[in-house]
């Protein structure tokens, strides 16, 4: 196992080195913490993103999905609150003139050390931009910095075309962007970032109820997929802490190489949000029940996490270090679910028909699986390649394999091989990757 003083840079190395994330911008000198995801990255941020989907939406009948425009009216923030008040105290070192979150630095520059620092000023973490070609204050828009919003101002749509009822959920995955003061960490903290959003709907008087079931649900949500629960914790916000919607929230904290810090924040937002929307466009957001002729305004319980903060700590709790047959390997132990590529087909020999064979074995795959294929360079440093990007199963086959129309199957953490009849492929590697 590495050490974790330099986990973090060996992950990074990594994410470079194998195309899972790369700086952005890198041959300009790269973008002020921001980030590509290259071709591993982007498979597994999308893997990130299915497993959430699919344990808030797939697997359950009462959250549906929506895609939300990432521009919209600038009234929308104005209702929420944004526009006044997402804000971080900004000041500046008069010594040095390094900028810093106020809350952050305890009265010294983290750069020179100076106690000799401005007032702070809050300054709204929204990205501003105009709509249209000309630059006037009423053509003011802004980039949305939660996805949450997206669903409040569609409660009523998704009501009425969906024919939920409370308790019922609205989940959307998709990018957001903030003018944070202080990116950092990898990414950890960028400016521009995806969130994977779900808004419960519940009638009052039930929102602590719900609360506490989807801190469970979500915590789950990590253990299950391979984050060991010594990493993780549930902490309840302060008073003073909680944003200006919420009644509670906790966060999901992770135990990162620096310290605990967020990965999921779980709101109490009471009905502040369809109150706010429904006062500034004049619209009822409220549900009438007509079996009972009751009508409200439901209350919120929000599970708010990051798919991109989410990748990191899947990357950072798998790798290892180990030693196998006395040579030192890296492995990422991720989740089959997670893996950027499920299986990869390695033939023992570039020659015909070994390679035929092998592709048609890719063949049966393929439509089911996102596989690699590899006939480059020896078998065991394709298995090392392999088990450094995480796939978990390894498909060998060899000359045998024209013989006994069977291949050898290696599992990335075990390193075990055993042989499977090429007939019988499909559901075994299905049945050992357990998906
Ligand atoms: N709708 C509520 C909301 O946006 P948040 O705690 O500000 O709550 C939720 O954000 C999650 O989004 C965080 O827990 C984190 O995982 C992710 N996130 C927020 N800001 C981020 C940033 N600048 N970079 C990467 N991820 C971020």
């Amino acid at each position: 196992m590495a050490p974790t003083d330099d986990l973090m840079e060996r992950v990074v190395n990594l994410c470079k080195r194998r195309g899972f994330v790369f700086p952005s911008s890198e041959i300009y000198g790269g973008f002020r913490s921001t980030y590509d995801y290259g071709p591993l990255g982007s498979l597994m941020l999308r893997n990130v993103r299915d497993a959430w989907w699919r344990s808030m939406v797939q697997l359950r009948d009462d959250v549906v999905g929506i895609d939300a425009a990432i521009l919209s009216s600038p009234k929308i923030w104005e209702a929420s609150g944004h526009v006044a008040t997402f804000t971080d105290p900004l000041v500046d070192c008069r010594k040095c003139h390094e900028r810093w979150r106020e809350d952050q630095i305890e009265g010294v520059c983290p750069n020179c050390g100076s106690t000799d620092l401005t007032e702070a000023r809050a300054f709204n973490l929204m990205f501003k931009t105009y709509v249209g070609p000309v630059e006037a204050d009423s053509n003011v828009a802004y980039l949305r910095p939660e996805t949450a919003q997206g669903m409040f101002v569609n409660f009523l749509n998704v009501l009425q075309t969906s024919r939920k009822k409370p308790p019922f959920g609205i989940a959307q995955v998709g990018k957001s962007f903030r003018n944070e003061i202080t990116p950092g960490n990898f990414v950890f903290r960028t400016r521009e970032f995806e969130q994977m959003e779900m808004e419960y709907f519940v009638p009052p008087g039930d929102g602590p109820k719900w609360f506490e079931y989807w801190c469970e649900e979500r915590m789950n949500w990590y253990t299950g997929l391979g984050v060991p629960p010594e990493m993780l914790r549930l902490r309840h916000h302060e008073t003073d802490e909680l944003s200006h919607y919420s009644s509670g929230t906790a966060d999901i904290e992770y135990a990162f190489p620096w310290g605990w810090g967020e990965l999921e924040g779980i709101a109490q937002r009471t009905d502040f949000d369809l109150r706010q929307h429904a006062e500034h466009s004049g619209e009822k957001l409220e549900y009438f029940d007509q079996a009972t002729g009751e009508r409200y305004v439901p209350h919120v319980v929000e599970p708010a996490a990051g798919a991109t903060r989410a990748m990191m700590i899947f990357l950072l709790s798998s790798y290892q270090e180990d030693t196998v047959g006395g040579e030192a390997r890296t492995v990422l132990r991720l989740h089959p679910r997670l893996a950027p590529f499920k299986v990869a087909v390695l033939p023992l020999s570039k020659k015909e028909p070994l390679v035929e064979l092998s592709r048609s074995v890719l063949g049966r795959l393929q439509p089911y699986l996102q596989c690699d294929y590899d006939e480059t360079q020896s078998i065991g440093r394709r298995y090392r390649r392999q088990d450094e990007i995480g796939t978990p199963l390894a498909i060998t086959v060899d000359f045998d394999s024209l013989e006994d129309s069977a291949v050898t199957i290696r599992d990335r953490d075990t390193t075990e091989q055993s042989r499977v009849p090429i007939e019988d492929l499909t559901h075994e590697v299905f049945r050992r990757l357990g998906l």
